[in-house]
């Protein structure tokens, strides 16, 4: 929903009608993945956050063409699958380790520059406290303890 490249451009090869308009050969046209993912008619209530908007039991999913975050096309971004692979093993890895909350009085903007970015996001990151039942020796005795890497290396050891 908020695109970091919220401006792109193309540049007319040929001249070309775009509903009612001609673009004439070499003209530089700039559209906005942000001002789309904005669309009331194609996301209801847009501005609101809503991981759900895509799953499978929302009748009206927006078309594939209505989120383009990479671009599209033949000049579409080529690195589109690797990053969401990495921002998602991003996210999974700090969310299941910190919680994080925006300070009090906070409020989030959208700010453009080249990339658009939040501006105010000032968050306070909570170590999770983790609890794991020791596996195999059958005694049920848990453990709580800070995730701290000390502590991760133990658990990925005691794996083994
Ligand atoms: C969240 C991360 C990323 C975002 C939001 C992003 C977004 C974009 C966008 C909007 C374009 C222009 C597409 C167009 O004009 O239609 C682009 C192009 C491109 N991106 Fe990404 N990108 C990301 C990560 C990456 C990564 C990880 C790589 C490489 C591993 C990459 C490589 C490229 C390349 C090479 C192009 C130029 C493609 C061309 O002109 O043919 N991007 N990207």
């Amino acid at each position: 929903m908020y695109p970091p490249a919220w401006m792109l451009t193309r540049i007319a090869t040929t001249d070309t009608h775009l509903g009612r308009h001609l673009i004439p050969a070499g003209s530089t046209i700039a559209y906005s993945p942000y001002l789309l993912h904005h669309r009331p008619d194609l996301y209801p209530d847009p501005d609101r956050f809503d991981p759900d908007r895509w799953a499978d039991e929302h009748t009206a999913t927006p078309p594939r063409e209505a989120l383009i975050p990479f671009g599209s096309g033949a000049r579409k971004c080529v690195g589109d699958v690797f990053a969401i692979t990495e921002a998602t093993l991003a996210l999974a890895t700090l969310a299941a380790r910190w919680h994080l909350q925006l300070l009090p009085g906070r409020h989030v903007h959208p700010a453009r520059a080249v990339l658009l970015h939040p501006r105010g996001l000032r968050m306070r990151a909570t170590a999770r406290s983790v609890s794991h039942r020791s596996s195999g020796a059958g005694t049920g005795a848990s453990v709580d303890h800070e995730p701290n890497q000390r502590n991760y290396s133990d658990l990925w050891r005691r794996g083994q």
